[in-house]
This record gives C-alpha cells, sequence and structure tokens, in this order.
C-alpha cells in the first residue's frame, strides 16, 4: 500500500461511519474497519513488505488512522446508545395515575354462607364436626338406622344405587354418619354434627336430586328430651333471632322414639298465612328425637345405659328461611344477579 492511499482509505472509512445511521450499522462499521479481517490491519501486517524507508511513516500514520477511528466510533456508539435509552424511556413510560382494571370477585354461595352459620352455632354450642362419604353402604343408609328392607320410608328416599356395586348407594340423609361417629367413639360420650351432600330420586320444583343437610348426634349418660328441646331451641334462636316463634312437634321418624319436629314462625308472612308456609304460619325447620334403641346398639352403645338425641335439617331450606328466598332452584341456576345480592352479608 502506498502511503498516500492511507488518505484514501482514510476518506473511505469516514464516509462509511457518517452513513451508519444506528448503532447496528456503527458497530458493523467498526467490525469492517477495524476488525481483525479490515483493511488498516491488513496494511499493518503489509508493512513488512515495504521498502524500509517507507515503514517507519506509513505504520504512524496507519496507527494514527486506527485511533482515529476508534475514537470517532466510540463517540458515535455512545452518543446512538444514549439516544437509544431517551428514546425507550419516552416510549416505555408507564402512567401510573392510569386507574387500574377493576377484577370481579367471587364470594361465597349463600348455600355455603348458610352452613357454615350453621356450622357455628352448633359449634358454639358444643358440637364438634365430622364427615361421613356420600357413597354409603345400604346397610347404614338404612339397616342399621331401623329402616329394614320392606320399610315404606325406603320409598320417600329412593336413591341411585351403583350397577357395578351390589350394597352401595348414593346416601340419602346424613343420618348413617351417626352409625359411623358412634361407632368410632363407643363407648365414650359425644355430640357432633356432620354437614354434608345427600341424594335422592327426586326432580321437581321444589326438590333437588342434589341437595344438603346437616346431622346432629348427642349420645351420652342421663340424655332426656329437655336436652334435645333446650338444643334444638338455643340453636334456633341464635339462627332465626331471640323472638322466633318456636314450636316441637310429635312427628315419626324409623331412627328416633319418640320422634319430633322443629318448626319456625314463618319469617315470610310473620305467622299470617302465606304460599311459603302454606298457609299454616309455621315452617319446619328439622326432624330430630331421641335415639332409638337399635340405632345406639349399631352404634355399640348400651341402650340401657346411654340415651342420646338426633336431628337432621336441610341447608337449603334453612338458606332460604335466613335470606328469605322463595324458590330453590335459584339456589342452583347459578345466575349473578341472584347469588350476588349476597355477597358481604355474612361470611
Ligand atoms: N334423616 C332424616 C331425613 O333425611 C332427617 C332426620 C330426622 C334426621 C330425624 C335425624 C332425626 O337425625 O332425628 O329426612
Amino acid at each position: 500500500m502506498a502511503a498516500g492511499s492511507v488518505g484514501e482509505l482514510r476518506r473511505q472509512a469516514l464516509e462509511a461511519i457518517d452513513a451508519a445511521m444506528d448503532l447496528e450499522a456503527v458497530q458493523a462499521a467498526r467490525t469492517t474497519w477495524l476488525g481483525r479481517k479490515g483493511p488498516i490491519v491488513d496494511a499493518l501486517r503489509s508493512i513488512k513488505d515495504r521498502p524500509p524507508e517507507e515503514r517507519r511513516d506509513l505504520g504512524l500514520e496507519l496507527n494514527r488512522l486506527r485511533d482515529e477511528l476508534e475514537a470517532i466510533l466510540s463517540e458515535r456508539e455512545g452518543s446512538l446508545e444514549e439516544e437509544n435509552l431517551r428514546r425507550r424511556l419516552v416510549d416505555e413510560r408507564v402512567d401510573v395515575t392510569l386507574p387500574g382494571r377493576p377484577r370481579a370477585i367471587g364470594g361465597p354461595h349463600p348455600l355455603r354462607m348458610a352452613e357454615a352459620e350453621l356450622v357455628r352455632v352448633l359449634r358454639k354450642i358444643g358440637f364438634s364436626i365430622v364427615e361421613g362419604p356420600e357413597v354409603e353402604s345400604e346397610y347404614l343408609n338404612f339397616e342399621a338406622l331401623n329402616i329394614p328392607e320392606d320399610h315404606p320410608a325406603r320409598e320417600m328416599q329412593d336413591t341411585f344405587y351403583l350397577r357395578d356395586l351390589p350394597g352401595l348407594l348414593l346416601r340419602t340423609h346424613t343420618s348413617p354418619v351417626q352409625v359411623r361417629a358412634m361407632r368410632a367413639s363407643a363407648p365414650n360420650p359425644l355430640r357432633v354434627i356432620c354437614p354434608g351432600r345427600v341424594y335422592r330420586r327426586d326432580d321437581d320444583v321444589t326438590h333437588s336430586p342434589v341437595f344438603h343437610q346437616i346431622e346432629g348426634l348427642a349420645v351420652g349418660e342421663g340424655i332426656g328430651m329437655h336436652h334435645l328441646k333446650a338444643t334444638l331451641y338455643e340453636f334456633a334462636r341464635q339462627l332465626f333471632g331471640a323472638d322466633v316463634p318456636l314450636r316441637l312437634r310429635p312427628s315419626y321418624f324409623p331412627f328416633t322414639e319418640p320422634s319430633t319436629e322443629l318448626d319456625v314462625g314463618c319469617p315470610f308472612c310473620h305467622g299470617q298465612g302465606c304460599r311459603v308456609c302454606k298457609g299454616s304460619g309455621w315452617i319446619e325447620v328439622l326432624g330430630s328425637g331421641m335415639v332409638h334403641p337399635h340405632v345406639l346398639r349399631e352404634g355399640g352403645y348400651d341402650p340401657e345405659r346411654f340415651t342420646g338425641f338426633a336431628f337432621g335439617l336441610g341447608i337449603e331450606r334453612t338458606a332460604m328461611l335466613r335470606y328469605g328466598i322463595d324458590d330453590v332452584r335459584l339456589l342452583y341456576l347459578g345466575d349473578l344477579r341472584f347469588l350476588t345480592q349476597f355477597q358481604g352479608s355474612e361470611a
């Protein structure tokens, strides 16, 4: 390379760097001009082929050019980087004063709220919670509860049997958990409630094939009907208010003797008689009674020594009474216009 052509090299390099408009192009120009395969390194390498008297000046000139280009490129890179950053700060600015997008927050279903409230009150009275399976043995669902094969009560509690699993069914009530709980505790006194899902072959405007109950059971020595009545009245007053009219009425269940039902004064008409209470002014809340000796024996307790009381209530029915819902189907429809009315009313 002739000494004069360093000037030409410089002119071309400066022109190329000038034309590089963004950081990438400037970096590419650096590789092209100052890289290991670039013309300057090339020229420096070929100095040894020059006549000795030219070598020093050519070397000086090439080194000076390399330093100059290096300085120019660094300067350009620096200012382009700065400009990029400035642009990003503008483009990507977040307006922290913009209001956020509200998220819809779900809440407990009124059935769950009613269940939680029932459980809360019953726990306060002294019951603890036990659970039983929804797939139950036919024996515990019926026979153990004094409902033999040919008993007419079976007709009222027709349910879903499991085709390949003889002897099993979907429980028609939470009462079989009475026997399970007794078998687990005998011969110690016990006081338990069992909330859960139950099934029946019912499907009309007031009955759903799946619904929910809470069972209660107290067993011990010397338990009498006064305990049953005091407990249920306390429970109903906590739930519906201290002034609610209450009555305990004789009834019949195969697994209690004697059997009773608890009614509350109709909260919809205050005893005047309406569609919901079918004109009677009273609404039945639960079935109850003194545990039948047959059931105590099935649970492993000696009925000569132990007595007990039991009760069972429907959670749907209680939710309806508590929240003034007059159609059970509303609880299953998943209609937000209905469901959101209960948000925040209680936990
Ligand atoms: N198991 C009954 C039903 O589903 C309700 C019931 C009645 C439960 C009386 C009881 C009771 O524990 O004592 O209809």
